[in-house]
């Protein structure tokens, strides 16, 4: 084993691909964000929850643009799932939605529930390697948590199914993490 780098253990991947995999799951969910809130609005738009969605939206199209010109300046590609995640994104969106609204804020925290620990997790790892970025993912973060808070006071609790769309949405969230991160 290399003596400059004595903490890692054989198998560990190199810190900058670690990272580079972290910018482009992360980029994949915020996009699969942007996607999901415009099924959402697509079905909802005219409901009085609309406005709630529409700003949770803004912040996901802002979270997404860091995201990119990350991946451009550390020349990281996207993930080859991009376009499998704008149908699924705008799929699950729309569907919630159309259970109603209360379902559609629990889909929302369920997902932010994910998210949160997935950046959680994140920010761990980037303590040594990448201080800035953790700082980046730690507001993100924080936005997302706010988000969830928004969802249970829209009434995500009180939805029928409650349960079932969030084990759902978290496995499927779960799945599209590990896939984006790999491919
Ligand atoms: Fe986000
Ligand atoms: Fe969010």
């Amino acid at each position: 084993m290399s003596e400059s780098r004595p903490q890692r253990l054989p198998g560990d991947r190199d810190p900058a691909e670690e990272v580079a995999r972290m910018l482009r799951v992360d980029h994949a969910g915020e996009y699969g964000a942007t996607r999901i809130y415009q099924g959402q609005l697509d079905v909802l738009g005219r409901s009085r929850a609309a406005d709630e969605i529409r700003r949770m939206a803004e912040t996901e199209q802002r979270h997404l643009a860091r995201f990119e010109t990350l991946l451009r300046e550390r020349r990281v590609r996207p993930t080859l799932l991009h376009p499998l995640w704008s149908v699924a994104g705008y799929g699950l969106g729309a569907a919630t939605a159309l259970l109603g609204k209360r379902a559609a804020m629990a889909c929302t925290v369920a997902i932010e529930d994910v998210i949160d620990e997935h950046y959680r997790r994140q920010a761990e790892y980037l303590a040594e390697t990448d201080p800035e970025l953790r700082e980046t993912i730690l507001a993100f973060r924080d936005d997302e948590i706010a988000h969830r808070e928004i969802a249970i006071a829209q009434g995500a609790q009180e939805a029928l199914g409650y349960d079932l769309i969030g084990a759902a949405v978290r496995a499927g969230s779960r799945l599209a993490i590990w896939l984006s991160t790999r491919l």
